[in-house]
């Protein structure tokens, strides 16, 4: 097979980032706050053409019911809000007040905070409780790397035919062909999971770290 792919060198990065739909000031004012606020962890937050594509991909699904696992200060979860119709839910769950805080602060300024409901707790054990039916339209796994084998679990059950789960951090920069930690072997382990996972068809984009979105049949 030949090479179809291109390596994305600073430059073309910079020239695709620069030729989708910019973040507007609310993307751009948590994406300022969040690294002022926590420097050491704002490289977790989504790139901002990963959250202008999650919005799209949410749009695109007429998702009505999505399910975020991982929120961090909130990038994701209001990408993903913001392409939710007005009755339509987002429900996000992570372990940390301290960072969903900032979340909350902007899901109200960009007038989401209705759709968006947030459950604190281990997401393992959180998922649990979501109605076991087929019912999700998306879901967003970037939460805990060795925890997606059970968010998968938990979550590829409950979506609907034709409903797609994406997940983050799939290529851990490049490291998931020579693992160097335990975090970059669950994340190996997985991919190998999802793509022998007959409930499911899967692409890997090279979309920021590496986005897996898998369709459920
Ligand atoms: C990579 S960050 C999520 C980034 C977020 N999607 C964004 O765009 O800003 C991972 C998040 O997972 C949360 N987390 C870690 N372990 C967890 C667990 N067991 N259950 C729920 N959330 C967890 C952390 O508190 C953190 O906010």
């Amino acid at each position: 097979m030949t090479l179809k792919s291109i390596p994305l060198t600073d430059d073309l990065h910079r020239y695709l980032v620069a030729h989708g739909t910019p973040p507007d000031e609310i993307l751009s004012d948590l994406a300022r706050e969040t690294l002022e606020l926590l420097p050491e962890e704002a490289s977790m937050q989504v790139a901002p053409e990963q959250a202008a594509f999650l919005t799209f991909l949410t749009r695109l699904l007429g998702t009505r019911q999505a399910v975020e696992v991982g929120t961090f200060t909130g990038m994701s979860s209001l990408a993903i809000a913001r392409g939710l119709p007005e009755d339509g839910q987002l429900t996000c769950f992570d372990i940390s007040e301290e960072y969903t805080s900032i979340a909350r602060r902007y899901w109200a300024r960009a007038g989401v905070e209705d759709r968006i409901e947030l459950r604190i707790g281990h997401a393992s054990d959180k998922l649990r409780e979501l109605p076991r039916e087929r019912y999700l339209d998306f879901a967003f796994i970037d939460a805990d790397k060795t925890g997606y084998p059970i968010y998968w679990a938990e979550l590829v059950p409950r979506m609907r035919p034709g409903g797609v789960i994406a997940i983050d951090n799939v290529l851990r920069h490049g490291r998931v062909v020579a693992p160097q930690s335990a975090d970059d072997r669950a994340i190996a382990a997985f991919n190998d999971d999802v793509v022998a996972d007959v409930r499911v068809d899967a692409v890997m984009l090279p979309i920021a770290d590496g986005l897996t979105l898998a369709h459920v049949h």
